[in-house]
C-alpha cells in the first residue's frame, strides 16, 4: 500500500523548509561563505556542502558545512595550520570548539546555525585526494548534477522516515544511514515508496552502484561482509554505507515491510515514549535483572569520541563478565553527552552458585587428565568420572556481579587510555533494585533512555 496523497502532503508540509526559512538559510550561507573567502590566507575558495547545498535538508535542521579549500601543492603541516587558524577566525566572538577527524576543523554556533568549517584540499577527482574530507565537495558537485527537482521531497520523506525508526544519521555510533545514502537511494529508485519497496525485499549484501563501477559479484567480494553496499559514485573504493550495521539494516527491512502493509504517520512523527514510573521500572528491572553502572561524563570530552569509546568498553566489559561465567543476555552503553555515562547489563543471574563445575579432558588422554587434576587440587566435590571425562567442582572466585563490578571497574579504568580513565577515576555507582529506582527518579536526563532500554521494544512493532 502506498502512502496516501493526503498523508504524504501532511508529512511534506512539516518537513519541507518554508520559502522564508530557505531564503534565510541561503542568505546566511552566502554571507558567511563570502566572509570566510575574504579572510586573509592562502585558501583557494569556500564551498557550502552537505544537504543544505542540495536543498535536501529537513525543516528545522540547522547544520551548515563549509569547506575551505587549499591547493594540493600545499604541504600537510601548512594546510592544517592555515586551515585551523582561518576556521577559528571565522567564528569571531561566537562560541566554537575544535574537533578532529583526520585533521582539525572547527564547529560552533552562529545566528542559531550549527556551523562547521572544515579545511580540505581542492581536487577535481578522487585520485588527487589527500584527506578523506576532500571527497565531500566532489559529492556536492556530483549530486547537484544528478538530483532532479522531483527527487527533493522524496529524499526528505525518506530521511524523516528513517529518523522516525531511529535509523538515520551519519554519527558513527548510530551505525545508521547517512544523508548521502538516502539521496543515492532516491536517485537509484526514483521515489520514497519505490525505495521502501526495494528495501522491504532487500537481501544482505545488496549492491547499489549508480555509476556502475563494478559487477555485483566483484563489489560483494570487495566490500564483504557489509550488510549493504552503496558504492560511492565518486570513489569506487568506498562503501558509503560502511557504518551501517546488520541490526540497523534488519530494522529498516522489517519496518519498510510493515509500513507498506500499513502506512502510518507514526513512522514520520513517532509518538514520544512516556517515561516509566519508578514502580513500573522497578518491576521490569527486577524481571530482567538489570544492573546499571553510572559514571560521570568526562568534562569537555568530544561526544563523537566518547560514543566510540563507550561502545568499545561495553564490549570489553561483556567479555570480562563472561570470563567470570555470567551469562549476559543484553547489554548497552549510553550517554547524555553532558552529565552521565551509563552501562547497562541484563544478566541471567547476577549471583552465581558458589561452586563451579569444571569438566576436564576425556580419560583416554592420560597426560591431560593428570594436568587437569594438578591444576584443580582445591575442590568442593570430585574428582570423579562422568561419562568418559574427569569432573570436579571448585569454589568460584566471583559470585556476585554487583560487588565484582564495584571492585573491578576502577582497576580496569586505570588501564584505560581513553576518556573512560577519567570517568572511572572516582568510584562508579553500580545500581540495582531500589538504588536503581531512586537514581532513576532523581535523574530526569536518563529516564527516556532507561525506559526505552527496559522495555526493549522497537516502537514500529506497535504502529
Ligand atoms: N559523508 C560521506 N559519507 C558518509 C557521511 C557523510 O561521504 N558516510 C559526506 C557527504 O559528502 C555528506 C557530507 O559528508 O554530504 C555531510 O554529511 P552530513 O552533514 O552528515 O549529512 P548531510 O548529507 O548534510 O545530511 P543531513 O545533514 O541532512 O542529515
Ligand atoms: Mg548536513
Amino acid at each position: 500500500m502506498a502512502l496516501s496523497p493526503a498523508l504524504r502532503k501532511r508529512v511534506l508540509d512539516h518537513i519541507t523548509p518554508t520559502p522564508k526559512e530557505l531564503a534565510q538559510e541561503q542568505a546566511f550561507a552566502a554571507q558567511f561563505a563570502d566572509q570566510l573567502q575574504s579572510l586573509k590566507g592562502p585558501h583557494v575558495d569556500v564551498v557550502l556542502a552537505g544537504s543544505l547545498s542540495r536543498n535536501t535538508h529537513l525543516a528545522g535542521d540547522r547544520d551548515m558545512d563549509f569547506f575551505v579549500r587549499y591547493s594540493t601543492e600545499m604541504d600537510r603541516e601548512t594546510f592544517e595550520k592555515e586551515g585551523l587558524a582561518l576556521a577559528k577566525k571565522s567564528f569571531g566572538k561566537n562560541p566554537y570548539q575544535v574537533a578532529y577527524s583526520e585533521h582539525p576543523y572547527v564547529k560552533g554556533v552562529i545566528n542559531g546555525f550549527e556551523v562547521e568549517v572544515v579545511p580540505c584540499y581542492a581536487i577535481d577527482s578522487v585520485e588527487q585526494k589527500q584527506s578523506s574530507v576532500d571527497r565531500t565537495v566532489l559529492h556536492t558537485q556530483y549530486l547537484q548534477r544528478k538530483l532532479l527537482p522531483a527527487h527533493l521531497p522524496e529524499i526528505r520523506l525518506l530521511k524523516k522516515w528513517l529518523k522516525g525508526i531511529g535509523c538515520y544519521g551519519a554519527d558513527l555510533h548510530a551505525h545508521a544511514v547517512p544523508g548521502i545514502v538516502a539521496e543515492i537511494l532516491v536517485v537509484q529508485f526514483g521515489t520514497f515508496e519505490q525505495v521502501l519497496e526495494e528495501l522491504s525485499r532487500m537481501k544482505l549484501h545488496h549492491v547499489i552502484d549508480l555509476e556502475q563501477h563494478f559487477d555485483v559479484d566483484k563489489a560483494q567480494q570487495k566490500f564483504d561482509p557489509a550488510p549493504l553496499i552503496v558504492i560511492d559514485p565518486i570513489d569506487p573504493n568506498r562503501n558509503v554505507a560502511a557504518a551501517l550495521s546488520l541490526e540497523v539494516m534488519a530494522k529498516i527491512i522489517t519496518a519498510s515491510h510493515r509500513f507498506l502493509q500499513k502506512p502510518s504517520l507514526n513512522y514520520f512523527f513517532p509518538p514520544q515514549e512516556k517515561p516509566l514510573t519508578g514502580k513500573q521500572l522497578a518491576a521490569l528491572a527486577e524481571k530482567e535483572g538489570l544492573i546499571v553502572a553510572v559514571l560521570p561524563y568526562p568534562k569537555g570530552a568530544l561526544s563523537d569520541e566518547v560514543w566510540g569509546q563507550i561502545h568499545r568498553f561495553d564490549r570489553k566489559m561483556v567479555s570480562i563478565l563472561q570470563e567470570k561465567s555470567f551469562i549476559v543476555e543484553r547489554h548497552d552503553a549510553w550517554t547524555d553527552e553532558t552529565k552521565h555515562l551509563l552501562f547497562v547489563w541484563e544478566l541471567q543471574d547476577a549471583v552465581l552458585g558458589k561452586a563451579q563445575r569444571r569438566v576436564g579432558p576425556p580419560i583416554w588422554h592420560t597426560k591431560h587428565v593428570q594436568q587437569f587434576l594438578n591444576t584443580h587440587k582445591k575442590v568442593v566435590t570430585g574428582p570423579r568420572i562422568e561419562n568418559d571425562r574427569v569432573v570436579v567442582e571448585t569454589m568460584r572466585e566471583v559470585v556476585d556481579a554487583v560487588s565484582y563490578l564495584q571492585q573491578e571497574l576502577p582497576i580496569i579504568g586505570k588501564k584505560e587510555t581513553t576518556h573512560l580513565k577519567t570517568a572511572l577515576s572516582k568510584k562508579p555507582l553500580i545500581l540495582q533494585g531500589k538504588k536503581l529506582v531512586s537514581f532513576y527518579q532523581q535523574n530526569k536526563n536518563i529516564q527516556t533512555y532507561l525506559t526505552h532500554y527496559a522495555k526493549g521494544k522497537d516502537a514500529f512493532f506497535e504502529w
